[in-house]
């Protein structure tokens, strides 16, 4: 297998007194797309900022493409990771769209027109086309949500973090998110997003990563995470519906609407055929 993107070991790491993680070991490897949930408080968002060096684990070590975040800077970091922090708002410092996503990119000495080049694609991907000059904290959150999502694509970071960056979108925008998901992984990247909703984590994941007790306490494909009753609930979330829909219907677990269906298009000519004796 290639080499991982992202490889934890041992990771320990406490605010003060009060621990929260514990004994993290977990590695990712780029093309994978993992989900990390776990109840409020467990520790999610500490994750993501020991994974993009804005805090060091205080046992074992997080290595980014084979170094030690120990090592490095957060700004050499982020030439590799790119994070979409929770409440993008804290992450929008320009006065327009268009210098809010070049800013990033411009730190990294691309040439002019390979700069404008990665503007434009983050902004068709993210459909911002017509909001340029626009103030971001002009826009409605879900469209600021999506200006912090292009000029992090903008930086083209190998590993993305994305901290409930589907929370509160309408479905066209979850769809758009989910397909900016797939892409990355399609070319290549590793992405790992915190994620309540499990609809969505069964649309977009390959994996899950779940948090209890500060320990890892799961660690499992998709499928075989929502298969089980026990999983989700060791870790306090909700099978997502179309899991629960196919249990119901005393099926083999689906992920998307596509995959119950052709479950159920070979029962409904099975029955088909037993009607016909
Ligand atoms: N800056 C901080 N200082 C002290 N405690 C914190 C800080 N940030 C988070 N915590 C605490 O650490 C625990 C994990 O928080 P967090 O990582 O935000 O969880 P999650 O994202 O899973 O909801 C919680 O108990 C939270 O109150
Ligand atoms: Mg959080």
């Amino acid at each position: 297998m290639n080499a991982p993107l992202l490889d934890l070991r041992a990771v320990g790491f406490a605010y003060g007194e009060t621990p929260v993680l514990r004994d993290i070991s977990f590695a990712v490897h780029p093309g994978e797309v993992v989900a990390l949930v776990g109840r409020n408080g467990a520790g999610k968002s500490t994750m993501l900022r020991l994974l993009n060096g804005l805090l060091r684990p205080d046992a074992g070590t997080v290595l980014i493409d084979g170094a030690d975040t120990a090592d490095r800077k957060v700004s050499e970091l982020a030439r590799t990771v790119g994070t979409v922090f929770q409440a993008p708002e804290q992450q929008i410092f320009n006065a327009t769209v268009r210098s809010e996503i070049a800013f990033g990119p411009a730190q990294l000495n691309l040439g002019e027109d390979a700069l404008q080049a990665r503007i434009a694609e983050a902004v068709a991907r993210t459909g911002l086309e017509g909001l340029l000059d626009t103030h971001p904290l002009d826009l409605d959150a879900a469209t600021r949500r999506f200006v912090a999502i292009a000029s992090v694509l903008a930086c083209a970071p190998r590993l993305l973090l994305l901290d409930e960056a589907q929370r509160g979108l309408d479905r066209q925008r979850r769809a758009r998110l989910a397909d900016i998901i797939a892409e990355e992984r399609a070319a290549g990247r590793a992405i790992v997003l915190v994620c309540h909703d499990m609809d969505f984590v069964a649309d977009t994941a390959d994996r899950v990563l779940g948090l209890a007790g500060g320990l890892l306490a799961v660690d499992a494909t998709v499928r075989r995470f929502f298969a089980d009753e026990q999983a989700p609930h060791s870790v306090s979330v909700e099978r997502p519906q179309i899991a629960v829909l196919a249990a119901a219907l005393g099926l083999p677990v689906a992920l998307t609407p596509a995959e119950l269906v052709a479950r159920l298009v070979p029962t409904m000519e099975g029955d088909a055929d037993a009607s016909d004796h």
